[in-house]
């Protein structure tokens, strides 16, 4: 049985991370969608319960699919939670730069690890968190970019907010 760990910021979860739960579920046997959880909090707009919720509701259909947080070094958490294998989605070639270096550390830190990569759907391929929380944040229409779990959160975020 194959465990596999999709990890990220997911902040928030957009419909190309979907795309890619959607699939790695198909090939492995148990998938978890891991939410980093980083202590300089300033980071993310959203904090980890926040996002680890708009996973969940979006994940909530799929059997095999489950959701959880981690902090500290990927290639631990893979030992604590018994899984083999990493799953990235690669959009362009500078994600391929920094992934690449990531995989060749986290086998080094880990050597039970394999990486593996998933190419994002070509009309995903343009989408990522934080063009859509600069969409958002000016009140334009995220539907076609996000499930309406992160869709209904990014509102309530900048509602009260006006070009936050
Ligand atoms: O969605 P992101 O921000 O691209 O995800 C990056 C993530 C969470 C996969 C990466 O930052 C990570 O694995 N962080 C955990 C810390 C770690 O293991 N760093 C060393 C990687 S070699």
């Amino acid at each position: 049985m194959i465990h596999a760990v999709y990890p990220g910021s997911f902040d928030p979860l957009h419909n190309g991370h979907l795309d890619i739960i959607r699939r790695a579920n198909k090939i492995y046997d148990r998938l978890t969608v891991a939410v980093l959880h980083n202590p300089l909090k300033d980071r993310y707009l959203f904090d980890v319960d926040e996002r680890v919720a708009i996973v969940e509701d979006v994940v909530k259909g799929l059997r095999g699919v489950e959701v959880d947080s981690f902090g500290g070094l990927l290639a631990d958490y893979m030992r604590r939670v018994r899984a083999t294998v990493i799953v990235k989605g690669l959009r362009v070639i500078s994600d391929f730069e920094v992934e690449l270096q990531m995989a060749h550390l986290n086998r080094q830190l880990n050597p039970s690890v394999e990486t593996t990569f998933i190419m994002t759907a070509t009309r995903w391929s343009y989408v990522s968190s934080t063009r859509v929380k600069e969409i958002a944040r000016y009140g334009a229409d995220v539907s076609k970019l996000v499930p309406p779990a992160a869709q209904r959160k990014l509102r309530e975020r900048f509602e009260s907010s006006v070009a936050g």
